[in-house]
């Protein structure tokens, strides 16, 4: 297997992950059950994703000189992922307070992206080389809308295939869709963009088709338990959901999809090859707690059928 660049560009932060029997009010304290720091952040959950299904990743982002950035930086060394343009601030790393439902693994999630959300069109230029070379560049939406856009334009201009994860939900310029060629929300992201409801197979290709006509070649709407469905000119298909195991916590399997989806596209995987592998990566993340540290290797997802 050639092992091709993956470019991730987006954020780290910390995540306070807090396990509880029910969300508290407003104005009340509720005693939590348990209680664990580790790093988040979409983008970076994404390359580790990418980094431990086999690919060779390199992540754009900047961070705090602060105990969340050094949380990072030993993350990256640990799984291999080149930080050339990790860039640095004075400012704060962010962090992400998650509220995890100890039964069913859901969770209801605010972040403060911090130290990430100062990266600027600039930095992203001077790794314009790196990202000419890479086989595919991903981004999300937890950096500004601006850098997002620029480096999809950069990425699409040097003929490199870009995908979007659309994450946390969040309005889109008319302009930035040309730049996408892979678009991979969930269902509520899906709805906040296209304005339509999708809660099963049927509205997502609806809601594709809104993609479609704006622009995106190819749509990914992930439907949780559902799976996922899949669109483009020749493609209409449901890939589903992996079940890998009892689900512990789903926070981060976005996140898994989306990198094991970057690293299948990388080795030329075809779309429903790739969504399907996407769906094992998320199918074993969702077995374990945590975002980054729930990502499996690549020999746990080469051992579940393809
Ligand atoms: O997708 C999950 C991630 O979203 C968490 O790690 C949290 O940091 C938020 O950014």
């Amino acid at each position: 297997m050639e092992k091709k660049w993956v470019t991730v560009m987006g954020s780290f932060v910390a995540d306070l992950a807090f396990r509880t029997g029910r969300i508290p009010a407003w104005g009340e304290t509720l005693m939590g059950r348990s209680f664990k720091l580790g790093p988040g952040g979409k983008g970076s959950n994404q390359a580790v994703a990418a980094a431990r299904a086999g690919g060779r990743v390199s992540f754009i982002s900047k961070l705090g000189q602060d105990a969340f950035g050094d949380m990072a930086r030993n993350l990256y060394k640990i799984e291999g992922i080149d930080t050339r343009f990790l860039f640095t601030t004075t400012s704060a790393t962010g962090a992400a307070a998650i509220i995890i439902d100890a039964e069913k693994g859901e969770n209801a999630i605010i972040v403060v992206p911090g130290a990430c959300f100062e990266l600027t069109a600039a930095e992203i230029d001077q790794a314009r080389a790196l990202i000419a070379g890479s086989s595919v560049f991903v981004a999300q939406l937890e950096l500004s809308l601006a850098v997002v856009e620029h480096g999809l334009r950069l990425a699409h201009a040097l003929g490199v295939p870009t995908i979007l994860n659309p994450a946390p939900a969040a309005p889109l310029t008319e302009s930035i869709y040309q730049y996408i060629d892979y678009i991979t929300p969930n269902e509520t992201e899906a709805a906040a963009l296209t304005g339509m409801p999708v809660a099963n197979v049927a509205d997502a290709e609806k809601a594709a088709d809104a993609f479609i006509a704006r622009g995106v070649q190819n749509v990914l709407i992930t439907l949780g338990a559902q799976g996922v469905f899949v669109k483009n000119a020749r493609v209409n298909a449901h890939v589903p959901a992996v079940n890998a195991g009892r689900v512990v916590e789903t926070t981060g399997a976005g996140d898994a999809f989306n990198g094991g989806f970057a690293v299948a596209l990388s080795e030329g995987m075809d779309l429903v090859e790739a969504a399907h592998f996407g769906c094992v990566t998320a199918g074993i993340s969702i077995t374990r707690p945590g975002t980054a540290p729930s990502m499996p290797a690549r020999a746990e997802i080469d051992a579940l059928p393809l």
